[in-house]
């Protein structure tokens, strides 16, 4: 599609002598500006007096013109029709994208559209539109930030915002983006949670009035809640039907999605950093950049939302994304803090004969003055406990390497425990405010990452630890507890409220140093599990901890809720042991294998509390999981049964782009009694294409069908029904074209 069908510059429009002052581009002539990828569109119009209106958002629209026409019918004198970027000031009383108290105290800012420039990022798929905006009366800017990713049918959207005025000016609310939307009904799917319980799906009915999701915890700040939503036009949100909007948001901090559904029947969406207590100065001639909302629109249910989120999160955003993932055991559940050299070898020799990747060491290796043998001591003091483990990170990286393993360890390097060498060297590094009590959250406290001698700090443990040995080649990066009583003694008094903002642009420069030293190496990302569950971190990580609940049947709903937005290539899925220690749940071993291996499998048991049987179990489904591997990270999911439908069974597969191979994955967590069985129409097949199904990780199948060729058509329309009815019977089929 050529560069004028995808980009209109309708007619000339002659812009005012204020535009014409900032005008430097022929792109400043146009009246109405059309985003489009293969399936979606966005449409803007130049109003007369050069505001900038918000007109479409949903699927493609050929011949924009109309929206040009309707430009005349425009209520000038109400002043509600939606703007690209509704700011505090002037008609607008709704939720404001952006609010500032300017250098002469005047509350209102108005902007009119200066110019548009679009310029393409990569030829053919991404193109970028900057639009800059300025208010009428100061000279205080915002350039919208779109980028259009024409294959995978997403629209990002982020601002820079500056200003030229006499003096400083306070920003209250700085978001990234904005959608104004318009049905009959408008359903939200959102994500709630907490502790071992992460990515709950929650639909809700909105009513008139503000809906609001966010965190004001900071760090874990996606454990109650996360930046994304899926939003359901008209009806229920559904797997295969129906028109859904998919958003995101990319940061690691205070996020706000607001959800205002207003007097028109509009609903107003608008995304990014929470300003909560985040008042913000802002210097003439300094720029204030926020993070992206991420957007996308399916004309065929919630299944192709999550299609377009992992193809854009897979192509543009999550780190080393075309790499496969290792297999890791770790030691976190398989011994806790109880460990020593001996028992870490024994553990390491296991992982070997199980055919894992990595034997990583999790907590509980350090300090020495204050030995970290529980969560109440030792962190902050990253030096190997010599009593513990006397040949150290480097004897252990050796020795792991010789047998054939990769080595990874735990790092959470942000914190620190009262008791440790670094809280008495550097109290003034943890987070607070002068003359209130310190409070701890699982015994520990947090370092201030708004002062560069912290975030020094932070990467110097990194390197401290990559330098142990060139056999360690996997870092988790681990963060147990949330901001309370923010405050900095490094920031000056008056600019307290910066902490929040701060604080993540301090994580994401270490992260950026880091990556520029060592881009090889993997980090996990965790903050509890998945309290760093989102697109910010995934810029700097390969994957994240999905939960700390390891027990399948719970997973079944924190991966369903995850795969929802997230990509499986970024989500970290272990076995382990059962009773399940966060539920005391009792699941077969091939069940809790089943589970994990429909993301980034892993082991966190101690093999040397396993029988031989499960441990022969355990070795061979690690090669039948390499067998699937590539299409559960790189393929498209497809929700073949959800957990959530109240029938007790959960069925997801994943298709490889080529759909010459799928794998299906069918778990069942309820008795079904007799006569149910899962009836399972697959889907994202060809139905052109012939198939055999082969069933793993079993020695007799549930299905009469193993093992026999069928078409995609009969695969799709007619579907398989495997016989699992009791509770935790679970299945795993590879489903590979015969042609
Ligand atoms: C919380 C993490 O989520 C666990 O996996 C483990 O690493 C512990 N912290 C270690 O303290």
């Amino acid at each position: 599609m050529g560069i004028i069908k995808r980009f209109y510059f309708v007619t000339s429009y002659l812009l005012s002598y204020s535009i014409m002052l900032f005008s430097s581009t022929a792109g400043n002539k146009c009246k109405l500006i059309k985003i489009d990828t293969q399936n979606i569109a966005m449409v803007f119009t130049v109003g007369k007096d050069s505001s900038l209106f918000f007109d479409y958002f949903g699927p493609s629209i050929d011949d924009a013109s109309p929206f040009f026409k309707k430009q005349s019918y425009r209520r000038d004198d109400y002043g509600t029709d939606p703007l690209v970027y509704p700011v505090m000031g002037g008609r607008n009383f709704k939720q404001p994208a952006l609010s500032a108290i300017h250098a002469d105290g005047g509350l209102n800012t108005e902007l009119m559209c200066v110019s548009i420039d679009k310029c393409v990022v990569d030829s053919g798929n991404v193109d970028r539109y900057l639009i800059l905006l300025k208010d009428r009366k100061n000279p205080f800017y915002v350039e919208l930030i779109l980028e259009s990713f024409y294959k995978e049918n997403v629209i990002t959207e982020k601002v820079k915002i500056c200003h030229n005025e006499s003096a400083p000016i306070v920003l209250r609310d700085f978001y990234s983006g904005y959608l104004p939307i318009r049905a009959n009904k408008y359903y939200l799917n959102s994500f709630s949670g907490g502790w071992g319980m992460e990515m709950k799906l929650e639909e809700t009915l909105l009513t008139h009035g503000l809906k609001r999701i966010e965190s004001r915890k900071e760090v874990r700040a996606t454990q109650a809640e996360n930046p994304s939503f899926m939003l359901s036009l008209d009806v229920p949100l559904s797997e295969n039907y129906g028109h859904v909007i998919g958003g995101a948001l990319a940061w690691s901090g205070n996020f706000a999605l607001n959800f205002e559904l207003d007097e028109f029947n509009i609903l107003n969406i608008i995304g990014g950093i929470n300003s909560y207590s985040s008042e913000y100065t802002l210097e003439p001639n300094q720029e204030f950049y926020t993070p992206e909302m991420i957007f996308t629109y399916s004309t065929r249910g919630a299944g192709d939302i999550t299609r377009n989120l992992h193809d854009w999160a897979r192509n543009h955003l999550v780190y080393d994304s075309k790499s496969i993932r290792p297999i890791v055991l770790n030691s976190w559940e398989g011994t806790y803090f109880n460990y020593d050299e001996k028992v870490i070898k024994r553990m390491i020799d296991d992982s070997k004969a199980l055919g894992v990747d990595f034997f990583v060491l999790d907590d509980g290796w350090f300090g020495n003055v204050y030995p970290r043998n529980n969560s109440k001591e030792g962190l902050g003091d990253w030096v190997v406990n010599k009593q513990k483990l006397p040949s150290g990170l480097t004897g252990l990286a050796s020795y792991a390497h010789r047998r054939g393993m990769k080595f990874g360890i735990w790092i959470e390097p942000e914190m620190l425990n009262p008791d440790s060498e670094l809280a008495h060297m550097h109290p003034d590094w943890i987070v607070q405010e002068k003359g209130r009590p310190l409070t701890t959250i699982r015994d520990q406290l947090l370092l201030d990452l708004t002062n560069p001698d912290v975030q020094d700090f932070v990467f110097s443990v990194f390197d401290y630890v990559m330098k142990q040995s060139p056999y360690i080649s996997y870092i988790k990066w681990d963060a147990n507890r949330h901001v309370e009583s923010a405050g900095s003694l490094y920031l000056p008094t008056n600019k307290q409220s910066y902490f929040w903002i701060e604080y993540v642009r301090g994580l994401y420069s270490v992260y950026g140093r880091i990556r520029e030293k060592y881009p090889n190496v993997i980090i996990e990302a965790c903050a509890s599990g998945g309290g760093r569950v989102d697109y910010g971190v995934l810029r700097y990580h390969q994957a994240f901890w999905t939960s700390d609940n390891t027990d399948p049947r719970s997973r079944i709903f924190i991966q369903y809720g995850t795969n929802m937005i997230y990509p499986a290539l970024a989500t970290d899925a272990h076995v382990s042991i059962s009773p399940n220690h966060q539920t005391n749940n009792q699941t077969p071993l091939k069940f809790r294998f089943d589970v994990a291996m429909s993301a980034c499998l892993g082991i966190e048991f101690q093999p040397n509390q396993m029988t031989e049987k499960d441990l022969a179990f355990s070795e061979k489904a690690i090669k039948e999981y390499r067998k699937i591997q590539p299409i559960v990270l790189f393929g498209d999911l497809y929700r073949t049964l959800s957990p959530y439908d109240n029938h007790g069974y959960s069925s997801l597969m994943y298709v490889s782009k080529d759909k010459r191979e799928a794998v299906l994955f069918v778990y069942c967590f309820e008795f079904q009694g007799r006569n149910i069985l899962p009836r399972l129409k697959l889907n994202g097949l060809d139905c052109g294409l012939k198939y055999r199904i082969e069933e793993l990780n079993v020695d007799s199948s549930v299905f009469w069908g193993n093992g026999s060729v069928f078409s995609g058509q009969y695969l799709t329309n007619e579907g398989i029904s495997p016989k699992l009815q009791r509770c935790y019977d679970s299945a795993v089929f590879l489903i590979k074209s015969v042609e």
